[in-house]
């Protein structure tokens, strides 16, 4: 299986952009840019205008992860500005039309589900979706512990995608280190969202690339 590397700029210096982006290079497959309001999850962060910015400076895949109660309201804006994908959370309700919002509006549509949310809230849609996430922590801050007991879904998601012969990305977001990347890999993931381990590194290209020798040894 093919693995992707999504370096997450949360844990990037927000003053320096385009310096993270720099620093990752040819490491990064896709940039995760979490968006958070606030109210879906208890912390600030960024928004259309800063994909915007980025969509000036990269040529990279912008994967936009939105932890944001009311995404419909803002799709455009983020297609506007730049953004290739976003995903939203099947938490906040009305799945079935953000995808379809998301599909008119020309952006790849992925589903996020939280670390306590069933599996199965999420399968009904794997056949219209391009990607599909699985929280390894409860989303809101970077830097946290990951959740191995979140991997059975894992497995159900791509024990699902290749019995329907779907192309639906698997990703895993939280917690993802040398460690534990063998271990998602292990369980189905192929696309590697992570941010402390790469932008906490002096060396965020080398950091990548361990993750990426980590991720497909398993
Ligand atoms: C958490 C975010 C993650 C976060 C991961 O709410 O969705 O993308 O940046 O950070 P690490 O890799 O540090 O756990
Ligand atoms: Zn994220």
């Amino acid at each position: 299986m093919s693995v992707r590397i999504a370096p997450s700029i949360l844990s990037a210096d927000f003053a320096n952009l385009a310096g993270a982006v720099d620093a990752v290079g040819s490491e990064a497959d896709t940039l995760h840019v979490d968006v958070m309001d606030g109210h879906f999850v208890p912390n600030l962060t960024i928004g259309p205008p800063v994909v915007k910015s980025l969509r000036k400076y990269t040529d990279l895949y912008l994967d936009c992860h939105l932890m944001i109660t009311n995404p419909g309201e803002y799709l455009a804006a983020f297609k506007e500005a730049g953004a290739n994908g976003c995903s939203v959370h099947v938490e906040v309700g009305e799945t079935a039309a953000l995808i379809a919002q998301c599909r008119d509006l020309g952006l790849d549509a992925g589903l996020v589900v939280n670390p306590e949310t069933p599996i199965e809230a999420a399968l009904p849609f794997l056949d219209r979706i391009d990607l599909l996430l699985v929280m390894s922590v409860h989303p809101g801050f970077g830097g946290q512990k990951f959740m191995p007991e979140v991997m059975s879904k894992l497995e159900a998601v791509r024990a699902e995608v290749d019995r329907r012969g779907l192309k639906v990305a698997v990703q895993v977001d939280g917690g993802i280190d040398v460690n534990t990347a063998p271990v998602a890999a292990a369980a189905g993931a192929d696309v590697f969202v992570a941010g402390n381990a790469i932008f906490g590194s002096d060396d965020p290209r080398a950091a990548a690339a361990r993750l990426r020798a980590a991720a497909a040894s398993s």
